[in-house]
Formats: C-alpha cells, sequence, structure tokens
C-alpha cells in the first residue's frame, strides 16, 4: 500500500524539475545563502501559510511558526530566531502575522484546562485581561473572538519592540520596522493593522529601554536618533 506521504517524494521531484526548468542555475544560487529581508512570525496552523500567501520565494522570507503567533521573553526558539533574523540577517521588516479563526486564540477564550498548552495560552490570556474592558464591551462572541485575534498580534508586536536587539539596530539603521498583519481565510486577504511602530517605541521607551542611551524617535524626520 502507498502511504501519502510518498507522494510528497513525487511533488518534490516534480518542484526540482520545474525550478531547473525556469532557471538551471536555481540550486546553486539558493545554496550560496540567504538574504531575506522580512522576518514573518505566524501560527502554525496549516492554512496560514507564510510564503505561500505573500508570493515570496525561496530565501527571500526568514520564518518563524508556533501556535498562535505568540512571541514570548521565556521561549528561547521565538527569542533566537528574532535575534539571529536582526543582527546577523539584517532584516528590514518583520512581520507577526496572526488570522482569523486561530484555534489557539480559540482555546485561550475557553475556560478549560489544556494541560501542557496551559502556560502556552496563558500569554494570550493576558492579552484578553490586557484588553478586557474592550473585548468585554463585544457582545458578538465572533466578533469578540475576531478583536482578540487582531489585539494578540499588536501585543506580541509589542513583545517585538520590547527586545534589545531590535531598539539597538533601529538606533543604528532605522530598521527593522515591526508590522502586524492578520490573514483572513475567507478571503485570503492580508490585513495589515497598521500599527504604529515609532509610537510604540516611543510609549514603552521609559520602562522598556534596554539601550542605554538617549534616544528620540525621528525616522519621519530622518533626524539623528540620538539626542
Ligand atoms: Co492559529
Amino acid at each position: 500500500m502507498t502511504e501519502s506521504y510518498q507522494k510528497i517524494f513525487e511533488n518534490n521531484k516534480n518542484w526540482i524539475a520545474e525550478k531547473l526548468g525556469q532557471d538551471k542555475d536555481f540550486f546553486k544560487k539558493l545554496a550560496a545563502g540567504q538574504n531575506p529581508e522580512y522576518l514573518y512570525i505566524g501560527c502554525s496552523d496549516s492554512r496560514a501559510t507564510a510564503e505561500e500567501l505573500m508570493g515570496m520565494k525561496p530565501g527571500e522570507v526568514f520564518v518563524h511558526r508556533n501556535i498562535a503567533n505568540v512571541v514570548n521573553t521565556l521561549d528561547m526558539s521565538s527569542t533566537a530566531v528574532i535575534q539571529y533574523a536582526v543582527q546577523y540577517l539584517k532584516v528590514k521588516h518583520i512581520i507577526v502575522c496572526g488570522h482569523y479563526g486561530c484555534g489557539g486564540v480559540k482555546a485561550a477564550m475557553t475556560p478549560e484546562d489544556f494541560g501542557l498548552m496551559n502556560p502556552w495560552l496563558r500569554t494570550i490570556r493576558d492579552v484578553y485581561r490586557t484588553h478586557q474592558e474592550e473585548l468585554d464591551l463585544i457582545e458578538n462572541e465572533e466578533q469578540r473572538y475576531k478583536r482578540l485575534i487582531e489585539l494578540n498580534v499588536q501585543e506580541q508586536c509589542i513583545n517585538v519592540i520590547k527586545m534589545a536587539c531590535v531598539q539597538e539596530r533601529y538606533i543604528l539603521d532605522q530598521y527593522p520596522i515591526v508590522h502586524g498583519w492578520v490573514f483572513d481565510l475567507a478571503t485570503g486577504k492580508i490585513i495589515d493593522l497598521n500599527i504604529d511602530f515609532e509610537h510604540i517605541l516611543k510609549d514603552i521607551q521609559k520602562v522598556y529601554d534596554l539601550t542605554n542611551s538617549k534616544w528620540i524617535m525621528s525616522r519621519k524626520d530622518n533626524k539623528n536618533l540620538l539626542e
């Protein structure tokens, strides 16, 4: 009996042929190194792919995915990915992309013991608590669920901005910029939540500044960032 996974090797063969058909040096170039401009932090959900939904080719986007696109300071995986992307790959944009219909966010809205998942979901429950006033005013549960997905993206963007490597490189290069998006499974559209990166950075500076430098926000004015 043929196992379904064997189809993958067949697909792989076809993919190689397709790529070589377009460019005979495709794999030579691929093996030479990566220089992605984007770091994408998204959900592990099988429907919310990174490269495909963004129309990106191999080498163009550095990817980290976990349940409900969480960036937690105690999670070595996401923090190492961000550190590497910022410090070594020097990505220009960090995208946190959630998606409507996210099972992780749904679970965090459910009063239930999820075992080992509890500490992970706690981060999202904390997002709910932080925005409880706004969320509890939304009577329609589906709308409240959608809003929590958006607010979770926003809070995870803030968690990225709290990191020293992000702040330090922003002072030097005025990059990376952090973006919050939501992927709408029902339409295929990417919705930009228009996270005001500079504003958030300025807002949290008093508490989360890790750069030990007196710096001011001035990307738009193109001024020196150090006072
Ligand atoms: Co999800």
